[in-house]
């Protein structure tokens, strides 16, 4: 395949620093040298350009202060969200596989956007989080908590009319995994949105290749899959880079099973590696992680 890594250094979806070094990180840990090692044609497109954070304005607010309008930073995430659209929109005309690396989960409004512009789009979520709150559920008004839902057509207009407006995906197309943490009225809502969700229980009663089978079943009439990979959908004694651990995650194995059995369905059109935060890392080992997956979601094999 062609391959095309474009970093995406966001950190305003969330309130912690460092997410916006999760590019460099995994470049450090050899990401391009590993999918070339695998046969593929690699291109690193270097980063899009994010707002620079302003930090006077964060630090003169208090923690708990609603932000203006009840999303923190929405003028600039909106700004970088676009230019996201505009390179994967690109992407999805062209023949090459996109590596989104974020950055926080809120890149995915732009790559997911972008790439259901080419037709539809299954998704896959591997989060520990829903990510479907709306300004009215979320008890943090960050946006990195809020992609699934935008992209379903619930949310802040000016995220859901990203590139153009409207829902961008059905939620049936959508398959959540790993779910483990989910805010109250955030979880009313998923319940009845016609998404796929497989929590942490569904892992450990049907085990993962169960899962992995069942989530592409439901994707069946789709020719191409988006997987958004949230590192904190894995055991943060594995991946303790992250800014929202939840414990209970993927287990090693899991994670590389989940992406291997995704590979042999040969629809994996983009992929997203988001939420890795050097600062809060254990040496690069979250970002070194996140190079195993990707590779085993694109080919990688043990025999
Ligand atoms: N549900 C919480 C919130 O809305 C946490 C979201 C975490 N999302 C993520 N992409 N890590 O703030
Ligand atoms: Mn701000
Ligand atoms: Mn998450
Ligand atoms: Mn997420």
């Amino acid at each position: 395949h062609r391959l095309r890594i474009l970093g995406i250094p966001m950190d305003l979806g969330q309130q912690r620093r460092g997410v916006d070094m999760g590019p460099s990180a995994v470049r450090y840990a050899g990401l391009y040298e590993r999918l070339r090692g695998l046969g593929h044609q690699v291109e690193d497109a270097g980063n899009v350009p994010v707002p620079v954070r302003h930090e006077a304005a964060v630090q003169a607010r208090s923690w708990t202060e609603t932000p203006e309008g009840g999303l923190h930073h929405l003028p600039a995430v909106v700004q970088a969200c676009q230019q996201i659209f505009d390179a994967a929109q690109a992407s999805a005309a062209s023949q090459e596989i996109p590596i989104f690396l974020g950055g926080d989960h809120s890149i995915a409004i732009g790559t997911v956007s972008g790439m259901a512009t080419a037709g539809p789009l299954g998704l896959i979520w591997v989060d520990a989080h829903g990510d479907f709150n709306t300004p009215a559920s979320s008890p943090s008004g960050n946006i990195h908590g809020m992609p699934v839902a935008v992209l379903t057509g619930r949310g802040h207009p000016d995220l859901v009319d990203l590139g153009y407006p409207g829902a961008k995906l059905l939620p049936q197309h959508i398959v959540l995994v790993g779910v483990r943490s989910l805010d109250p009225e955030e979880r009313v809502a998923l319940a009845g949105s016609g998404i796929n969700v497989y929590t942490m229980r569904d892992i450990d009663e049907l085990g993962m290749a169960t899962v992995a089978r069942r989530a592409l079943s439901r994707l069946s009439s789709l020719a191409r899959i988006h997987v958004s990979i949230d590192m904190d959908a894995i055991e943060p004694a594995v991946a303790p880079g992250v800014g929202t651990p939840v414990a209970g995650g993927l287990t090693f194995r899991e994670a590389h099973l989940l992406m291997e059995i995704l590979a042999e369905s040969e629809k994996v059109r983009s992929v997203d590696v988001v939420e890795i935060n050097p600062i809060l890392d254990e040496g690069n080992r979250t970002a070194e992680l996140a190079v195993e997956l990707i590779a085993s979601l694109l080919g990688q094999r043990i025999l």
